[in-house]
């Protein structure tokens, strides 16, 4: 299904789910015996990342100052995304109000990797960077250091990418570190200017700690903040957001009413 984003509204669903290609994945086993994977990329085609970035825009554009938390964070690729989207659609001064982002991912050896300031990209990461950004090398540049994540299994699949250093420009704007959405969610303080991602994680865990965490956005979140999910969300915590409190403005994403 390919429909398509109108100055007049947030239509949903400009795109479609496609798998993502990603170049830092981990697989471990959670506390509670989960086999969980820290897979992602940039752009990931789940969101439309620029369509999210003019909606962000415009919902907060009477606040001055928007806390964009973001859960599951893995290697860093979707807090770079988020800060691009924003950068490429506005002016340093009116995207000023969205930084720092907070990311935390539960994973130990993926935060490290996050806060290295390095990032392994394939040459499709290359190209949906390039694709969704005027300037490529304004974000990533080239070095000859190499970014080894423990475990890593895009080794053994492919090892054709490459090593950057991530750019001031945006690691300047985000902070990384070692958080548990199920510790950090019930403390959220908010004034209808939040936005939550918490994208194709939720989609591990059983339903009833789905539907309590979800139960937790809707009492912590206002009017008029967000809650942000992924592709591996769409057939169960997806509809349990819109059961609770949310309405869907653009495919996985939610205003609180
Ligand atoms: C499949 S990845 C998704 C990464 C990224 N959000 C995306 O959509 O491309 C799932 C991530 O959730 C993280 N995660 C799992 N449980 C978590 C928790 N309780 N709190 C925060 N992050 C968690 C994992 O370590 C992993 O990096």
């Amino acid at each position: 299904m390919n429909i398509t984003f109108t100055p007049y509204g947030y239509n949903t669903y400009k795109t479609s789910a496609t798998p993502s290609f990603g170049r830092s994945g981990r697989n471990y086993i959670t506390q509670e015996g989960l086999d969980m994977s820290t897979i992602t990329c940039p752009f990931r085609t789940d969101l439309a990342w620029l369509d999210f970035a003019d909606f962000e825009l415009e919902n907060f554009k009477d606040k001055n100052k928007v806390n964009i938390i973001q859960f599951a964070a893995s290697d860093g690729s979707e807090a770079y995304t988020q800060i691009m989207s924003l950068l490429e659609r506005s002016n340093y001064i009116s995207t000023k109000k969205f930084f720092p982002i907070k990311a935390y991912d539960f994973d130990e050896n993926i935060v490290k990797a996050a806060q290295s300031g390095l990032i392994n990209l394939h040459a499709v990461d290359e190209c949906d960077v390039a694709e969704n950004c005027k300037n490529f090398s304004r974000y990533f540049f080239e070095t000859p250091q190499k970014l080894h994540i423990p475990g890593n299994f895009c080794d053994s699949i492919d090892k054709c990418y490459k090593t950057y250093k991530v750019a001031p420009a945006l690691t300047n704007k985000v902070i990384f570190n070692k958080g548990d959405i199920f510790k950090i969610l019930p403390g959220i303080e908010d004034n209808s200017n939040t936005v939550i991602l918490c994208r194709n994680m939720l989609a591990y865990f059983p339903k009833q700690k789905i539907l309590d965490t979800i139960k937790i956005m809707n009492q912590r979140l206002k009017s008029g903040s967000l809650v942000v999910t992924g592709e591996l969300d769409t057939n169960n915590v997806d509809n349990y957001i819109k059961q609770h409190g949310f309405e869907e403005i653009m495919k996985h994403v939610f205003r609180r009413i």
